[in-house]
């Protein structure tokens, strides 16, 4: 790279960007910026380059055929791209002036983060910027969810190191957390405010510029770097907890013998009442970043007890779920093991094929340990995928030729929400238990709902 002395950053409108991780969050950021022609705030010609990198070849392939199979992308959208290009080559990336973060931040088997693929990637990234040749500086800017300080006490030091540059005098930093919603057409990455934040003041507004010039529904300039971090895991920390206090109340109220959707309902009618309901927490940002806050902040000294409570309540609904349901076959006097059980939705949300970190499988292993009888039904996931995980089939249809002890509507898809009266009663026997997790089976056929 050729060192500047003063700091001079990148041309907005035609500047080359890297997106370092092509799944949920990365390529429909990727898409978005090659599809975007004229500046939003400045209203001047776009004329950028996206390279979109990742290291899973399969993916890029799938990628490059215009198939996506996260379904956040589709056929006409890949179309309507522009100097858009998918590559795990890392000497291509010396070209960029940007470069988006934007893999996976998991928890380990400890629940602790585990920043392999954010350190991997900055890896990466810094070996990029150390053979650019531009007159410019880079910037880096992370959308990967992580703790607050992650990013200026993990990854500019790796930066650092690599390079021997310098933060803010070689390379500057930013983030800006991603809150879409897989699966859900309405809340999409432009129609999203997004926080932004950078290192210095000049690159903070440039970051802010860089995202306003596509994003419809504008920007929000964070403070910092460490409070745009914040405002990420804060975000779906208190979705946990609002869930789990939900999931506590239902435990309550079925022992009351009322229904929480109905006490739901007639506590809505409160102007200041939020209403959230019950169910599995599953998935890879609810129930998984809250643990990024409260690692961090038992390494500060202090042990959280809200937000720990919260999570041992939603972790502990598949146990307390299966108990209300072994309840009920013994009450019916269903003979438990060898039980044939239908489970609808293995996803670990609504219209979405993401399975990974579901609590459905939580589920399914528990009452394996009754030698139940399983099948699953999801028209939306890979069943080869599933197969590949955990060794279990899955059909896409409900199948017609079996009747079930136990019916298990996991997971609100639409297609299950779509079915009639009739079609829910035809899936069991006349003596079988209906389980309802998410509200969708007519409540004068269920057994049980949260
Ligand atoms: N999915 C969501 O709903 C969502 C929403 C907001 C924020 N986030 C956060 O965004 C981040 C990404 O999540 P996601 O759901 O898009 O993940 P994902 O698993 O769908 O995709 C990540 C991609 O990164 C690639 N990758 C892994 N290591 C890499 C490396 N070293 N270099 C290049 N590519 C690499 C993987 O092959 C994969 O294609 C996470 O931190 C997540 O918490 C996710």
């Amino acid at each position: 790279m050729k060192r500047n002395n003063h700091s001079h950053l990148p041309d907005l409108h035609s500047c080359t960007v890297a997106v370092i991780g092509l799944g949920y969050v990365g390529l429909p950021l990727a898409v978005e910026i090659s599809k975007s022609k004229i500046s939003l705030r400045s209203a001047k010609n776009l004329d950028r380059k996206v390279i979109g990198f990742d290291i899973n070849n399969e993916r890029l392939n799938e990628l490059k055929a215009g198939v996506d199979k996260t379904n956040e992308i589709n056929k006409e959208e890949f179309l309507l791209t522009n100097n858009l290009e998918f590559t795990s080559d890392n000497s291509i990336l010396s070209k960029a002036d940007l470069f988006i973060v934007t893999v996976p931040t998991p928890i380990d088997n400890n629940k602790a983060p585990d920043l392999t693929a954010l350190k991997n990637a900055t890896t990466t990234v810094a070996k990029a910027i150390k053979n650019r040749i531009h007159d410019t500086l880079p910037i880096i800017v992370y959308e990967s969810t992580v703790y607050p300080a992650a990013t200026e006490e993990v990854c500019i030091p790796i930066i650092e190191s690599i390079t021997s540059f310098a933060c803010n005098k070689d390379f500057f930093c930013g983030y800006s957390p991603e809150r879409i919603n897989p699966g859900d057409k309405k809340h999409k990455l432009v129609n999203i405010i997004k926080v932004t934040s950078g290192s210095t003041k000049e690159s903070s507004e440039w970051i802010d510029d860089f995202y306003g010039s596509f994003i419809n529904a504008g920007t929000y300039k964070a403070s910092s770097i460490k409070v745009a971090e914040a405002a990420k895991i804060i975000e779906n920390t208190q979705r946990d907890l609002n869930i789990a206090l939900i999931n506590e109340l239902a435990i309550i109220f079925n022992k009351i013998g009322i229904d929480t959707l109905d006490v739901l309902d007639a506590a809505s009618t409160k102007w200041n009442f939020s209403k959230f309901l019950p169910g599995l927490v599953g998935g890879h940002c609810i129930g998984v970043d809250p643990y990024y806050l409260t690692y961090k902040s038992e390494k500060l000294g202090y042990y959280p007890q809200v937000v720990l409570s919260g999570r041992r309540i939603n972790d502990g609904m598949s146990n307390w779920i299966v108990e209300q349901l072994v309840l009920l076959m013994a009450q019916r006097k269903i003979n438990i093991g060898g039980a044939r059980v239908l489970i609808l939705g293995l996803s670990f949300k609504e219209n979405c094929p993401d399975i990974r970190n579901s609590k459905v499988f939580d589920l399914i292993s528990k009452l394996e340990q009754y030698h139940m009888n399983i099948d699953i039904v999801d028209p939306l996931i890979c069943p080869k995928e599933v197969f590949k995980m955990s060794k279990l089939s899955v059909f896409s249809i409900i199948p017609s030729e079996i009747k079930y002890d136990v019916v298990i509507a996991a997971v609100a898809h639409d297609q299950f929400k779509g079915l009639s009266d009739l079609d829910w009663k035809n899936i069991a026997n006349l003596n079988g238990v209906y389980i309802d997790l998410k509200g969708i089976v007519p409540k004068h056929i269920s057994s049980f709902r949260l």
